[in-house]
């Protein structure tokens, strides 16, 4: 196992009607900027007992951010929050709308000259307003984790930083808050924790059993679960195993101390940024390509994935059907796995592989995926 520091202060409060432990959750602050997305709240009953548990509070609020959260968007709130000196900041919604708070957060303490440098320069958050989260949306573990993804639609960017600045506070998980979602963002979720875990998982071995244990515990889950949450939508039991796992997917800790790889959510961001699919959807097209592009250098991980996730016979021949039924899982939650269902071709993507290694050098869990690679594994995307 490798050294590591694992740090994580947020504070989770998860179940039934914990939406009503704002008040004292946000004891502390004076002036509170509640952010949320396009609507789905006011539909479901959130924004109101969001409101009700922070009654005679100083509560500000501005909507209305969209997947895929942008640049500008982001920018007019960080405006908000210096004339209106608000002192935290509640996001209320999915990984957008919490990842567009974190950015926020972070832009309004900045002090260097362009808080985008923060994205495209990496340039060090040192300070953050503090943040806290009513998570409706499983998927992208935020919630509980030090990372946002910011998108800029005039330079064609969507790029992530990382800071322990921007841990939330609190996070509150309430699964009937997911009870609303479509099953589209709902498959969704499934899928983008499931390729987390792969990302932490499917590299090289380093001895670390416990991590591979928890990480294939959570994937076993999220296979059980994930078909039940399709056919019994408003079952708790079963949306706060998927809450949980989503969170536990991405919060560090299955990450500590093993090899990493996130090739497969490098590429997929560049295709979200080039056609706009959504995020989860980019995984389920690439991750097949990547395991099978990159079988042999993963090849002992693949091997235990096919045996302990799949019940697969422990050897090389399983490994081409542990790569299929990964991608029927990922149709079976309703997420199609080529670009081709995209209607998206081969010379569409030219590029990619140029800017992903201009940006990162190689990539991968042995940097040995550049230009050449990122294009052959789009190529096997293109109809695996
Ligand atoms: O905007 P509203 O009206 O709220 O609707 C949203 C949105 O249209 C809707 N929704 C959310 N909760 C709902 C609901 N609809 C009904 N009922 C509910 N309870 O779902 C739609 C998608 O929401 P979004 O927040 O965009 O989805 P998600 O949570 O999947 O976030 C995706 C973003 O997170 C980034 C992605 O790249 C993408 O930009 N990621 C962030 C990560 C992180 N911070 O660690 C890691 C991930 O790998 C990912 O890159
Ligand atoms: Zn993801």
């Amino acid at each position: 196992m490798h050294n590591f520091t694992f740090f994580n202060k947020t504070r989770i409060v998860f179940g039934r009607n914990t939406i009503a432990s704002l008040m004292d959750l946000t004891q502390p602050y004076h002036k509170i900027l509640m952010v949320y997305g396009g609507g789905s709240i006011k539909r479901n009953g959130i924004y109101a007992r969001v409101q009700d548990a922070l009654q005679g509070k100083t509560v500000l609020e501005f909507g209305g951010i969209l997947p895929n959260p942008e640049y500008e968007f982001c920018m007019r709130t960080v405006e908000i929050c210096i004339q209106e000196n608000v002192d935290f900041i509640l996001s209320v919604g999915g990984g957008s709308v919490l990842d567009a708070v974190k950015f926020v957060a972070s832009a309004v303490r900045y002090k260097g000259e362009d808080p985008w440098d923060i994205l495209e320069k990496g340039a060090p958050v040192s300070e953050a307003l503090p943040i806290g989260c009513v998570l409706t949306l499983p998927a992208t573990g935020s919630e509980m984790n030090m990372n946002a993804v910011i998108s800029r639609q005039e330079k064609g960017q969507k790029l992530a930083f990382s800071s322990s600045e921007v841990l939330p506070v609190f996070s509150i998980l309430d699964p009937e808050t997911t009870f609303s979602l479509s099953p589209h963002q709902t498959g969704n979720g499934v899928v983008d924790a499931f390729v987390h875990v792969m990302e932490q998982y499917l590299t090289y071995p380093v001895n670390s059993p416990v991590q591979d244990r928890f990480a294939e515990g959570i994937l076993l889950t999220l296979i059980e679960e994930g078909p039940k949450v399709m056919k019994t939508p408003d079952d708790y039991d079963v949306r706060a195993n998927i809450m949980w796992c989503s969170t536990m997917a991405l919060n560090h800790l299955i990450g500590s101390g093993v090899v990493q790889d996130w090739t497969t959510h490098m590429i997929g961001h560049e295709l979200t940024a080039r056609f706009g699919l959504d995020h989860a959807r980019t995984l389920a097209v690439v991750l097949p390509a990547v395991m099978r592009h990159q079988m042999k250098q993963k090849r002992e991980k693949l091997i235990q994935y096919g045996e302990r996730v799949w019940n697969l016979a422990g050897n090389e021949d399983a490994i081409d059907s542990a790569i299929l039924k990964t991608r029927a899982f990922f149709e079976q939650m309703g997420l199609p796995t080529t670009l081709g269902d995209y209607h998206i071709s081969v010379p569409e993507c030219y590029g990619i592989g140029r800017i992903l290694v201009e940006r990162n050098g190689k990539i991968g869990e042995r940097r040995d995926i550049g230009q050449s690679e990122v294009d052959a594994i789009l190529k096997l995307a293109a109809s695996v």
